[in-house]
């Protein structure tokens, strides 16, 4: 028999609009067994309008600090809550803070279960050599939610294939595309589509809490080197394309000279891609398999350009 409506646990969504909570949002509404309450500023874009009518419940607040007691109000009825935090460029450095008074509230609202969207703790793993806040700040929200009384239990997402699209795009130089790459052209690094792989990570964490809580769940779609990502794109695409070392901070800067005013930023996207080909991305216990066994349709590089069209234009998704 059909679970009523009203008798489904709520899941309430932060950054529903976002690329992992648009993610988290449909595979929980598309199992029939969650009501979904979702929180973003944008409750009237269409994306949001498209939620709505899928029976998605939308609440309008900042994902920032100085919410707590919004989030706490909108969390309340919630049996579960996916937590993240938004990109935070430096020289802001309320991440943590953030993590902190979303996880205060979930637990003040009487929330029993919650699930965040953590990374590696570069700071420890490196002895303070390598500068990637926005790993450590999540490695630290997830020790404090740890912490807390409610259970718990922690996705880690592989590097987007969506940061080339939206931030390192390539550029035409004659009839080619140049590839600048902010890894080794030859590093195996891991990688993942975040509007996709998402869900069903969330959602299979879900239906399956007390087997999971208290555990780190990285999200991969393939482990990919620059030399396969750019020569898997001219095959799809039919374009000439060729790999730019960005590895060095005079390469990263040269081809993304956007960048150049603010060096804080730099130095983390530095560090960080230094960490990742120094101490590998994830830490080495990690079950890199996890998420394509519990989800085989988990997207490749090739399968991310055949769903979305991509042909090397910016675009945001
Ligand atoms: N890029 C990567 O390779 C990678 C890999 C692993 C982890 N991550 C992490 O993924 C996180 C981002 O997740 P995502 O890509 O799913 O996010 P996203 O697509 O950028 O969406 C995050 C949502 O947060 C809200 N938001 C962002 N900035 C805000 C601000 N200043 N004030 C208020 N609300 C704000 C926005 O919601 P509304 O506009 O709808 O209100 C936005 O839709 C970051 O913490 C990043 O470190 C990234």
């Amino acid at each position: 028999m059909a679970i009523k409506n009203e008798d489904k646990p709520l899941i309430t969504v932060v950054g529903v609009l976002g690329k992992q909570g648009l993610s988290a949002a449909n595979s929980l509404i598309a199992s029939g067994r969650y009501r979904v309450r979702g929180i973003t500023r944008r409750t009237d874009a269409d994306a949001a309008r498209l939620l709505a009518e899928k029976g998605v419940e939308l609440v309008n607040i900042p994902l920032d600090v100085g919410y707590e007691a919004a989030y706490r109000n909108a969390f309340r009825g919630s049996d579960g809550v996916f937590l993240l935090t938004p990109g935070i460029a430096p020289p802001d450095t309320h991440e943590f803070e953030l993590g902190r008074q979303l996880a205060d509230a979930a637990v003040a609202a009487g929330v029993h279960r919650a699930v965040f969207s953590g990374l590696e703790n570069v700071e420890q793993i490196t002895g303070g050599t390598k500068f990637a806040p926005h790993f450590t700040d999540k490695a630290r929200i997830e020790a404090y939610i740890r912490t807390l009384p409610l259970k718990s239990a922690f996705i880690h997402m592989a590097f987007f294939y969506t940061n080339l699209p939206e931030f390192y795009t390539p550029v035409r130089e004659g009839d080619t595309l140049v590839f600048p790459i902010y890894l080794p052209e030859e590093f195996r690094a891991p990688f993942v589509d975040p509007r996709t792989a998402t869900g069903p990570a969330v959602l299979e964490i879900f239906d399956h809490f007390d087997q999971y809580e208290g555990r780190v769940l990285p999200v991969v779609g393939e482990l990919i080197t620059p030399a396969e990502m750019v020569a898997t794109f001219s095959r799809v695409t039919g374009k000439k394309a060729v790999y730019r070392s960005a590895y060095q901070r005079d390469e990263f800067l040269e081809h993304f000279p956007d960048f150049r005013p603010n060096d804080l930023l730099v130095d983390e996207i530095i560090g960080m891609v230094e960490y990742a080909v120094e101490y590998g991305y994830f830490a080495p216990d990690r079950d890199l398999q996890w998420s394509g066994s519990v989800n085989p349709n988990t997207s490749t590089w090739e399968q991310f350009l055949r769903d979305t069209g991509w042909q090397g234009e910016r675009r945001t998704f």
